[in-house]
């Protein structure tokens, strides 16, 4: 009977995930993270913005008494352009699995398409190129537009990509507070994955915050190039880099109708931390 009730307890404890945090990025430097030099129109969603590594669209500034990242965006002629802005991706991978939260306050205006998500390095993986390598949308936001998005983008190889949940499912179920810092979050597992609004981790634990959305991986799916699904929860088991950006314009916003005239710039996204955390190797897995 006592062996019975020490398996349970060790049953009960392996259902609770637990968290060690491996980065705690609060920008002194940027030496985590490498400035995407690149044109809109190899983003892919023909965004209107060319990424440069200028200091004035990538850079550490005092903001409310902490340092920040400050990716901005700006009208500026270049390179055949008409804006530029910031984009930076993490300059390692992480994962597979965690829980990833950043600190930001996220810009709202015409044209304005800020970004916080997950993607395995170049866009590809042993899954092949996007979506079948999967994507994971932290926090979308776009033109003036109240709601936030979190999104999984995953399937066959670009046409045959799908996404979840289907827009507008994705948007948050609440309205966010766009002028202030909040933590946007994803708890990413084998069994689902959690996106969180100002959770944070205390003790190991995901503690207070709002639940997005909780997609279970049976939404989820990679299928090679005959159609077929890979085994296991492919594609979200694959390490993923993280990537912060503030495009301007690009397919998706510019089919709002007015989102595309009288874009907001100058704007800037403002990040005051990043953190990564691991599942723990728990001595309680059994
Ligand atoms: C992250 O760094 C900040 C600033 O040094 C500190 O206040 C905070 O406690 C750190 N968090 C973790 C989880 O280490
Ligand atoms: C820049 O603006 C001009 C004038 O509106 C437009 O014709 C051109 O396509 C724009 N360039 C890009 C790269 O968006």
């Amino acid at each position: 009977m006592a062996k019975i009730l020490f398996v349970l307890g060790l049953i009960l404890v392996s259902t609770t995930a637990s968290y060690i945090n491996v980065m705690n990025d609060t920008f002194n430097d940027l030496s985590n993270w490498l400035e995407n030099v690149m044109p809109g129109a190899d983003s892919g969603n023909n965004e209107w913005e060319y990424y440069t590594d200028s200091p004035n669209n990538i850079f550490i500034a005092q903001v409310n008494g902490q340092n920040a990242l400050v990716l901005r965006a700006l009208q500026q002629n270049y390179q055949g352009y008409n804006y530029t802005s910031g984009k930076v991706s993490s300059v390692r991978p992480w994962g597979p699995y965690g829980f990833f939260n950043i600190k930001a306050i996220v810009p709202k205006g015409n044209g304005l398409w800020p970004a916080i998500w997950l993607l395995p390095p170049n866009s590809k993986s042993i899954y092949g190129s996007w979506a079948a390598c999967g994507e994971i949308d932290i926090m979308e936001a776009i033109c003036t537009e109240t709601a936030g998005r979190s999104t999984l983008h995953f399937g066959g190889q670009w046409p045959n990509n799908a996404q979840y949940p289907e827009a507008p499912k994705n948007q948050f179920p609440f309205t966010a507070d766009w002028s202030n810092p909040h933590w946007y979050g994803v708890d990413w597992q084998p069994n689902y994955i959690n996106f969180w609004y100002d959770a944070q981790i205390v003790n190991g634990q995901i503690t207070g915050g709002t639940l997005i959305n909780s997609i279970s991986s049976s939404n989820w799916y990679s299928l090679n190039s005959n159609g077929q699904r890979y085994p296991g929860n492919a594609p979200f088991n694959q390490p993923f880099g993280i990537i912060l950006n503030l495009a301007i314009g690009g397919s998706w916003p510019c089919s709002v109708p007015g989102c595309c005239s009288n874009i907001a710039v100058p704007a800037q996204m403002t990040i005051f931390n990043v953190q990564v955390w691991e599942n723990a190797q728990s001595e309680d897995q059994i």
